[in-house]
């Protein structure tokens, strides 16, 4: 079954990572979301894009030089409605939410520059811990960090990130044992039918990223994609819908 994640939940419309992006990417129907997990100073996951906080707060320097109780005063800037509302939350309470409304998750661990090491013992514990385990992929840059998924938790559905042209992607996916590939969607496109249907028949998934447009929409719908990220989750979901009845 084809299926639509919001990416940083509905990001196209608030604050990304954010709790009240989850929601409404609940409320627009989306299959799921896709966040980004970090560690702070003391020990804490919590759930942002950037390894600094320059973009989306007031904030300066990284991410992991901050405790919890201090980033929770530097609020997400928006820049649509002008609100500081929202802050960053810790990945536990993401997943309190997303099992109240239903949602299925992506998990990209946020480890290609700084490791995080343990992290991924981390992020297992938590998702079991919120009961979430079926409901839960991760994804990751990082490579050697979904091998680690991969030995703690043989059953965890892992799929690799990449932003380049490949050669033969599925073979490599296959070779290291996992689960999905999730390419860039960008023009030129770097995914074509003919690499879909060599992934699935490895028994791949392919799950492009970020696609917005409404005719890339259409096109990775068309291709076979299986579930496609985008920060407009309501657009998506209404191009499915159109293209054939969903289960
Ligand atoms: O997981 C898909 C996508 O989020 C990867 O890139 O930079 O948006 O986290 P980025
Ligand atoms: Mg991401």
């Amino acid at each position: 079954m084809q299926m639509i994640y919001a990416h940083r939940g509905a990001s196209g419309y608030a604050p990304e990572n954010t709790l009240r992006a989850f929601d409404l990417a609940a409320d627009m129907h989306a299959d799921g979301v896709e966040i980004d997990v970090q560690r702070t100073k003391d020990g804490r996951l919590v759930v942002f894009h950037d390894e600094t906080l320059e973009r989306v707060t007031k904030g300066t320097g990284l991410i992991s030089e901050y405790t919890y109780d201090e980033l929770k005063k530097y609020p997400l800037l928006y820049a649509v409605d002008g609100t500081e509302e929202d802050t960053i939350p810790l990945f536990s309470d993401v997943l309190t939410l997303l099992r109240k409304r239903g949602l299925r998750l992506n998990v990209e661990l946020k480890n290609s520059r700084n490791p995080y090491p343990g992290m991924e013992e981390e992020v297992l514990q938590t998702v079991r811990e919120a009961d979430m385990v079926e409901q839960t992929m991760y994804s990751s840059f990082n490579h050697y960090s979904l091998l680690h998924i991969k030995a703690l938790q043989p059953g965890a559905f892992c799929g690799i990130l990449y932003e380049a042209s490949l050669v033969h992607p599925w073979r490599y996916a296959a070779s290291l044992g996992m689960d999905a590939l999730h390419p860039q969607y960008a023009e030129p496109m770097l995914i074509e039918r003919s690499e879909v249907k060599e992934a699935h028949l490895l028994h791949l998934e392919v799950n492009p990223w970020i696609v917005n447009d409404t005719g890339d929409i259409r096109e990775c719908i068309s291709l076979g994609c299986d579930r496609i990220i985008s920060n407009y989750p309501d657009r998506a979901v209404s191009i499915l819908n159109q293209c054939k009845p969903r289960d």
